[in-house]
């Protein structure tokens, strides 16, 4: 049985509480995981009431509720909500929000998590201010502070940030949260990997050619200019979604599953990535903004069209990088890492391919044919892991040609359970193996600050691409080699 808690969501009208704690919190109480006794507190600056939340949050989750909202669950849901109206920038807020919690002490449990739902550069603001009104306290309760990315902007500032935390907060209160570490097919590669030994002798500079990771979405920039403007898709989904997944890939096996066991090993790996130096970030570093396009037969406009984006911005609203981890696994084996917005389809897989077969012998498949075997995994929509082989072709010519195995759990999107559940269930539990601890953090910032700084002072141009496309042609000129090219589909 979970401990009854009071769960306050700063930022709560906006983009990411509406799209996907809110909804998350309504699924848990679908599934009948959330403690009996727990209250949601939304805090904003908006002038309204409970009632008027819990109106509005109804009408929010209704479109994100798996097979539509249940009228009843909706209304059990609905008593836990609460409005508080305050602004986190204003230090008078903390205490009025403090003695709110202690005036209706009936209703809000003495357990706390505060989740900072909102711009980056406010996360030092809100720590501080719980602090000085004792907020941070666990005297009567734990109380549990839950970051989200990005962790600061740049190695400096992630360190400036580590240490206001700290002055409140200690380090097991903090939940630094990638909400790509709770999707079921992230934590499925490290399974795949440790469970199945006969992976183990190709895993490899000596049988893997290159490893690409892609995070691609249609969805453009969603009302999120403010945010996103100063963010970029580098530090966006790069600097800890996908610098995470490429730790799971390449991490040596931990000596056992305690969370400082698996941290440590994907510190290593962080640290092993070799150093962009500035003079190689555009060999090494691609970005690009989408222009308008057309999407599902409708036009869509560019990023310089959106609300609230400068017209002569250039930030990057694709990202693409080569790296290459210099240890005795991996050395000489380049990641491609990628993502971009408005792309041609929503997706996110990572994608092994093999080195091809040393010598010819189906004469009739010459050998600049003969495909090398991929790896697929799928991370989302389709949770997939599949194999491509060489088989023979039927007939009597000894010619080759793929097939592919797949794990039986291929599906077409029909697991839907959202990371953010598991991970908020996490937070309450008290459990942060899942949460990032601050050196990945910080060696995640040590390989992309070079090339944060060479984009933010070449502000003339930027590369474009129309949306609703696989972004622009001129990011192959990441690869190593002719015969490498972006795998767009499973
Ligand atoms: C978020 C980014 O962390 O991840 C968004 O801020 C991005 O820009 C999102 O769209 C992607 O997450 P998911 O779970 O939809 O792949």
């Amino acid at each position: 049985m979970l401990a009854s808690c009071t769960f306050v969501i700063f930022g709560a009208t906006g983009n990411l509480s509406c799209n996907k704690l809110l909804p998350a919190l309504y699924h848990l109480e679908v599934e009948q995981r959330l403690p009996n006794k727990m209250a949601i507190i939304g805090l904003g600056r908006r002038d309204w009431n409970t009632e008027h939340w819990r109106q509005w949050v109804a009408e929010k989750i209704e479109s994100k509720a798996r097979g539509g909202l249940d009228k009843a669950i909706l209304a059990r849901f609905q008593q836990r909500l609460y409005y508080f109206q305050g602004d986190l920038a204003e230090a008078d807020t903390y205490p009025h929000l403090k003695a709110y919690l202690e005036e209706e002490a009936q209703a809000f449990p003495a357990n706390m998590v505060f989740y900072m739902s909102i711009r980056p550069a406010e996360f030092g603001v809100v720590s501080d201010n719980l602090g000085v009104v004792g907020l941070n306290s666990e005297k009567d309760g734990w109380r549990r502070l839950v970051v989200e990315k990005p962790f600061g902007y740049d190695v400096d500032s992630a360190e400036r940030l580590e240490t206001r935390l700290h002055r409140y907060f200690a380090e097991r209160q903090i939940f630094r949260i990638d909400h790509y570490l709770g999707k079921g097919t992230v934590q499925n590669v490290f399974v795949f990997r440790f469970a199945n030994l006969m992976l183990e002798p190709l895993w490899n500079r000596n049988y893997i050619d290159h490893i690409q990771i892609t995070h691609a979405e249609t969805q453009g920039l969603e009302g999120r200019a403010g945010y996103y403007e100063g963010t970029g898709a580098l530090r966006d989904m790069i600097q800890s979604h996908l610098l995470q997944m490429l730790a799971l890939v390449a991490m040596e096996p931990p000596p056992s599953m305690d969370p400082e066991s698996l941290r440590d090993e994907k510190v290593k790996v962080l640290k092993s990535i070799r150093p962009i130096p500035a003079s190689a970030v555009n060999a090494h570093a691609f970005r690009a903004q989408y222009a308008p396009g057309t999407f599902q037969d409708k036009k869509v406009p560019g990023y310089l069209e959106e609300k609230g984006v400068d017209k002569d911005s250039t930030t990057e609203t694709y990202a693409a990088l080569k790296l290459y981890i210099d240890n005795w696994r991996w050395r000489g084996v380049p990641f491609y890492l990628r993502t971009g917005k408005r792309m041609a389809t929503t997706t996110s897989q990572i994608s092994i391919r093999f080195k091809h077969v040393p010598q010819q012998l189906f004469r009739q498949t010459p050998i600049h044919r003969l495909e090398p075997n991929w790896l697929l995994l799928g991370i989302q929509p389709n949770e997939c892991l599949r194999l491509e082989l060489q088989v023979k072709e039927p007939g009597l010519e000894m010619r080759a040609h793929t097939t592919t195995l797949d794990a039986a759990y291929c599906s077409r999107g029909e697991i839907k359970l959202d990371a953010y559940e598991a991970l908020l269930l996490d937070v309450i539990e008290g459990d942060n193996s899942l949460f990032l601890r601050y050196d990945e953090v910080r060696w995640a910032w040590r390989v992309v600050d070079p090339i944060l700084k060479v984009w933010a002072s070449e502000r003339e141009f930027i590369h474009s691409y129309g949306a609703g496309s696989w972004g622009p042609s001129e990011t192959s000129r990441l690869f190593d080699r002719d015969d490498q090219r972006w795998r767009n589909t499973l």
